[in-house]
């Protein structure tokens, strides 16, 4: 774990507010594991690692100042790699996940060969090489449709991760992604504390993927 700098090959416009971001440089990381980067605030802001067509990638959904800051820079200031990152199980994977998860899901694709699903509200203005549907109707019909899978990792919004647990935890363990604002990222703050069947837990250091059926009920 520590600081350095990134610097931008190429920022892909997936959706009117989503973005790939990669990078030239290379680094060494376990799935789902983040950096913190720098922004004008105060508080650096967490990003997932993932990969992009072979190169260091994020993807960034633009919803403040910092993520509208994040896609216009040149270089980024980072610490990380962070959290524990996520080995899947073994068996036949899928993962669920919104545009702004491209680059994970590339990564865990790659690695794993689980199949990937996208879900999203907004058309997508790039191509990518990913099952996409549109709209929540079409969205829980795709969730229900899933079948022969022996574990599922969803990462997007707090209100889809639970839609997809509650439509999937019959069918295999499913694994979320949690969103906890995050300070530190070290285990230093505890602001990212969350209650588990197994007592605190903190997603920056322990996560941030857990069991869903660890966390809610
Ligand atoms: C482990 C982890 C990994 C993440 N990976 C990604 C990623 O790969 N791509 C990505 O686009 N985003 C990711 N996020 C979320 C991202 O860090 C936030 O969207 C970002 O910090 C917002 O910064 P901002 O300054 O643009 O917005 P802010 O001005 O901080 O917030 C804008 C609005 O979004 C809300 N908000 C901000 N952060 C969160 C949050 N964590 N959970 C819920 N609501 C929030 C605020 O309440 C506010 O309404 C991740 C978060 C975590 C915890
Ligand atoms: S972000 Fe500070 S303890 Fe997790």
């Amino acid at each position: 774990m520590e600081n350095f700098s990134l610097t931008t090959k190429n920022t892909l416009k997936v959706t009117e507010n989503s973005f790939i971001i990669t990078f030239n440089e290379k680094l060494d990381f376990i799935p789902t594991q983040f950096i913190m980067i720098e922004t004008p605030s105060v508080v650096r802001k967490p990003f997932a690692l993932g990969e992009w067509f072979n190169d260091l990638a994020i993807g960034v959904e633009v919803i403040g100042k910092g993520t509208a800051y994040i896609v216009e820079q040149k270089a980024l200031k980072v610490h990380g790699p962070l959290g524990k990152g996520f080995v899947p199980p073994s068996g036949k994977g899928a993962m669920i996940a919104t545009p702004a998860c491209l680059a994970i899901a590339f990564d865990l694709h790659q690695r794993y060969d689980c199949d990937v699903f996208i879900g999203s509200v907004e058309k997508l203005l790039a191509e990518i090489p990913f099952e996409v549907v549109y709209g929540n109707d079409e969205f829980v019909e795709l969730l229900e449709s899933l079948s022969g899978y022996d574990w599922f990792y969803v990462v997007g919004s707090d209100q889809m991760e639970k839609v997809a647990f509650d439509l999937l935890r019959q069918k295999a363990p499913v694994y979320i992604s949690f969103n906890e604002y995050m300070a530190c990222g070290i285990g230093a703050c505890r602001g990212c504390a969350i209650q588990t069947k197994e007592g605190i837990k903190h997603v920056c250091i322990d996560g941030p993927v857990f069991r869903g059926d660890l966390v809610w009920n």
